[in-house]
């Protein structure tokens, strides 16, 4: 991106308003209600809010696909409907328009013949790239039969194709499993540490936690709050102190000598932080309390979400509800690959969740993703590197 300084903002919006007309110009909905962002260079940055906060308006605005009301909006330093921009722009729609009678290499090669890439590049970044999000044993296969998460993957990998500076995803974790939304956080990482910088979209706040640098929550077109996971969520009016595991004489004398010397190294002392969560929920109670126009966010729906009481539930009830997706994973006829092995682990899994512990499982599935992610990560470096290399 040689024409874009480093220090003009990926985006800035100023002021940034969207209103929706009815039928006879009349003011319908205000998406996006007057608010100010910017996106640096390099960051990875997490538009939250419940479904209908505004967060599709506000990246199709990014996008030059819908004009702002009123506001000011620059994109890559130019206006966001500039042609130049288009080519340094990855963008994961929220439902994915892939055409269903093409298989999934013929989506690829078609994104990729938008971006005039030669048929030997294409080819090249489309065996990289779907051996990267996982597909490669489907890529014979129409996408009009994809599971909702094998669509996703197909939409990753298009948003790819050109190379972007910078990757917009809206709701790029929806419809996949635990499985699949690991692997997305994976890729967007991956995707920082090339440098590039990325808009992620969500309503699952797990799901953006461990990747962004920064969020912004949105709550009926307004900003609520906004900035890194430390300003966010650090509890600054209290202070935790961490020290190794006491017996009881030692802490009470601890304790007594507390505001005397204590030898620098053993002991750390830090703010302890609430989680994303429980921070969100609070915005948005807050937000209630002041009945701020909510633009058709659907109440119900964030409350059973949020209510969920335990997260591992939530895993289970996933892994439970789609058992399809994963089975029909396993039937693919494969090569020997990293997915395979993927989904079988997934399979047992399910199979095993009536004999043992469920806390204990998920521990024990969580650990041996963990461990097979760390290998495919760096197999999906490689690849992305010489793909990119490739192209400079
Ligand atoms: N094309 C449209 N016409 C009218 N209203 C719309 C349109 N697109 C979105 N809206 C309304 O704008 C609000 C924000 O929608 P959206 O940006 O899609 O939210 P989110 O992506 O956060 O779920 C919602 O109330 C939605 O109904
Ligand atoms: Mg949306």
């Amino acid at each position: 991106m040689a024409d874009v300084n480093t220090d003009t903002p990926i985006v800035s919006a100023i002021g940034l308003t969207k209103v929706f007309k009815d039928f006879w110009g009349r003011p319908k909905a205000k998406a996006v209600n007057d608010i100010d962002f910017e996106i640096k260079k390099g960051e990875v940055i997490g538009l939250l809010g419940p479904n209908g906060s505004g967060k599709s308006t506000t990246v199709k605005m990014i996008l030059g696909l819908l004009y702002p009301t009123a506001g000011q909006l620059s994109v890559l330093g130019r206006s966001p409907q500039a042609v130049e921009s288009k080519k340094e722009i990855g963008y994961l729609p929220e439902e994915s328009y892939l055409y269903k009678y093409l298989t999934a290499e013929e989506t690829l090669d078609f994104f990729g013949s938008l971006f005039d890439l030669s048929k030997e590049e294409r080819e090249r970044r489309i065996e990289q790239l779907l051996d990267m999000v996982g597909m490669s044993h489907a890529r014979r296969r129409r996408v009009g039969e994809f599971s909702k998460g094998m669509a996703r993957r197909i939409g990753l990998a298009q948003a790819m194709i050109n190379d972007p500076e910078f990757l917009i995803l809206d709701e790029p974790t929806s419809g996949l499993d635990p499985l699949g939304c690991k692997e997305v956080k994976d890729l967007i990482l991956m995707l920082k540490k090339r440098g590039k910088t990325v808009l992620v979209t969500s309503h699952l706040l797990s799901d953006v936690e461990d990747v962004c640098d920064r969020v912004i929550i949105l709550f009926g077109g307004k900003i609520r709050a906004q900035g890194t996971m430390n300003e966010l969520l650090t509890v600054s009016d209290s202070t935790c102190i961490t020290i190794p595991t006491l017996n009881q004489p030692e802490m009470e004398k601890l304790l007594a000598n507390l505001r005397k010397d204590v030898a620098d190294g053993e002991l750390s002392v830090s703010h302890p932080r609430r989680s994303l969560e429980e921070y969100f929920l609070d915005v948005i109670s807050q937000a209630r309390k002041e009945s701020v126009e909510t633009s058709g966010a659907g109440a119900g729906k964030i409350a059973e979400y949020l209510s969920a009481e335990d997260d591992k539930d939530k895993v289970l009830d996933t892994l439970i509800k789609e058992p399809e997706a994963v089975v029909k994973e396993v039937e693919e006829p494969k090569t020997p690959a990293a997915d395979t092995n993927k989904a079988v682990d997934a399979a047992e899994f399910l199979n095993s969740l009536t004999d043992k512990g469920e806390a204990e499982q998920v521990k024990a599935a969580e650990s041996a993703i963990a461990e097979e992610k760390k290998q495919a990560m760096a197999e999906a470096d490689d690849k992305l590197n010489s793909l990119l290399k490739g192209q400079k």
